[in-house]
């Protein structure tokens, strides 16, 4: 039994990152028995997941999506906020039915919840049913920790460490038109409100020739899209010998044929002028950046450890609309962080009215434990927290929708993934900027890009016609 523990989680050393490559094989233990995986956070989960799903298939299981035909269960857990802890616990009272008539089933949960100290705790007390918890370190390992299962009640394998870097991971991707790309895990930020750099380890870069070689391989596969993903891409290549820096992987990945590049998340302290150049310079570098405000007040930002000024962000972002024609840009915020005035608030209302975002995703400040902030004295009640988010929300949803009225007559490329969800009548795509597009063509456009009439836009997307 291995424990997280929080203030292993929290140490960095100058120990080299180990590469290690892993291999797995098919080994049809489970043959004609089903698995139902479940995930929730953001898009390094949605990627793990693929990862999941991959040694899932390899042990014979098929996907289901109905719980009960299930044979193991697996959630993929979030740790950012507590609500995504609510959901998972209230959804572990369906499955806990379940076991009790059907106790042969394995249930396992993974993902950053897991490497909570608090969680891990929570499970081995209350919640004997559930079979194996793992972390973010060892998805590797979960063929053989569902292997080991078969003859134990509860497995707890969650190694509080740095973190390495595996190679020749296999993924069953969810999309044939759009890939995931790690280039980096871990966070090194420390944001004060943060839990990640505690659930994903330290900074940690794949080799530069490993991820160009998987970005032809899914070109070569006929993949379109891919977006690099790291919990801050501009640190790439910091840890590497010879180091080398983000821009740089940028430049190498665009020289490849890969139709369109993205990149996820930038964290604005360390956006060089070099990136901005280059995304400027290259065709297949989409216009579209993402990038986190957090807070427009001075005095919050440093208590928030951001290392950025509200002035400075703002000359970037200006910088950045200056130099990449087109450009959408995005942004992370949070309201209510410990003692936050409405004079804190209200600065960063006018970093909105001034940058006026394409979109942006709103949070209630949520209290972590073991991060800085959960022990700041926070004065501000939840009533007044509701109140900053829904006028938060009012003008970030006006400037939204400006942003989106200005493609309305245009004609712009629209990569299409699959049939719309609302309407199996349309397909949906997105701009180069991240547009959500809906439109009436063809099934066999699907993953291909194709010039769209804007004929209509909302708040959150655009329709089209073809042109
Ligand atoms: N409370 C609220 N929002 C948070 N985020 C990260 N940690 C917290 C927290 N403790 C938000 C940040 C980040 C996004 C992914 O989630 O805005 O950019
Ligand atoms: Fe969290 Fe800050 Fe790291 Fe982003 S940069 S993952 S907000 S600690």
């Amino acid at each position: 039994m291995k424990l997280p523990n929080m203030q292993e989680a929290k140490k960095r050393t100058n120990k080299e990152v180990e590469y290690i490559t892993i291999t797995d094989h098919k080994e049809p233990l489970f043959q004609n028995q089903k698995f139902f995986l479940k995930t929730y956070g953001c898009q390094m989960n949605v990627h793990d997941s693929e990862q999941i799903k991959n040694i899932l298939l390899n042990l014979g299981l098929t996907e289901t999506d109905k719980l009960e035909e299930a044979y193991v269960i697996i959630l993929n857990t979030c740790a950012i906020r507590e609500n995504a802890h609510d959901k998972v616990f209230g959804y572990l009272g369906r499955i806990k039915h379940l076991k009790k008539e059907h106790p042969e089933k394995i249930v396992a949960i993974g993902g950053c919840m897991s490497q909570e100290e608090s969680i891990a705790n929570e499970i081995l007390t209350k919640h004997p049913y559930i079979n194996i918890v793992f972390g973010t370190h060892n998805i590797h390992e979960l063929k053989n920790l569902l292997k080991e299962s078969l003859n134990k009640s509860q497995i707890i394998e969650v190694p509080s460490i740095e973190g390495c870097v595996y190679e020749n991971i296999k993924y069953e991707r969810d999309s044939k038109v759009k890939a995931w790309v790690n280039i980096m895990y871990g966070c090194d930020k420390f944001c004060t409100y943060c839990i990640v750099p505690y659930t994903r380890g330290k900074e940690r870069s794949r080799k530069m020739a490993d991820i160009i070689k998987e970005v032809k391989e899914l070109e070569k596969q006929g993949y379109k899209e891919i977006t690099l993903l790291g919990q801050n891409v501009n640190a790439y290549g910091h840890d590497l010998s010879p180091q080398i820096n983000f821009a740089t992987l940028l430049k190498e990945v665009a020289k490849t044929n890969i139709k369109r590049i993205r990149f996820v998340t930038s964290h604005p302290w360390n956006f060089t002028d070099e990136m901005i150049d280059i995304i400027a310079k290259y065709d297949n570098i989409m216009p579209y950046i993402h990038l986190p405000l957090q807070s427009g007040s001075n005095r919050i930002l440093k208590l928030m450890g951001r290392r950025y000024t509200k002035e400075e962000y703002i000359n970037l972002y200006n910088k950045m609309k200056e130099k990449i024609p087109n450009v959408a840009i995005t942004t992370d915020i949070i309201v209510g962080f410990p003692g936050e005035t409405e004079e804190d608030f209200n600065e960063t209302l006018d970093v909105v009215n001034k940058c006026q975002y394409d979109g942006a995703y709103t949070f209630i400040y949520s209290k972590r434990q073991g991060t800085p902030a959960s022990k700041m004295k926070d004065n501000v009640t939840l009533e007044e927290k509701e109140q900053r988010l829904y006028k938060l929300n009012e003008l970030v949803n006006k400037y939204s929708k400006e942003a989106n009225e200005k493609y309305l007559g245009k004609v712009v490329p629209v990569l299409i993934e699959g049939i719309s969800e609302k309407d199996s009548d349309k397909l949906f795509g997105y701009t180069d900027t991240m547009k959500l597009v809906n439109v009436k063509t063809n099934k066999n456009k699907i993953g291909q890009i194709i010039n769209v009439k804007i004929t209509d836009a909302k708040s959150f997307s655009l329709d089209g016609t073809l042109e």
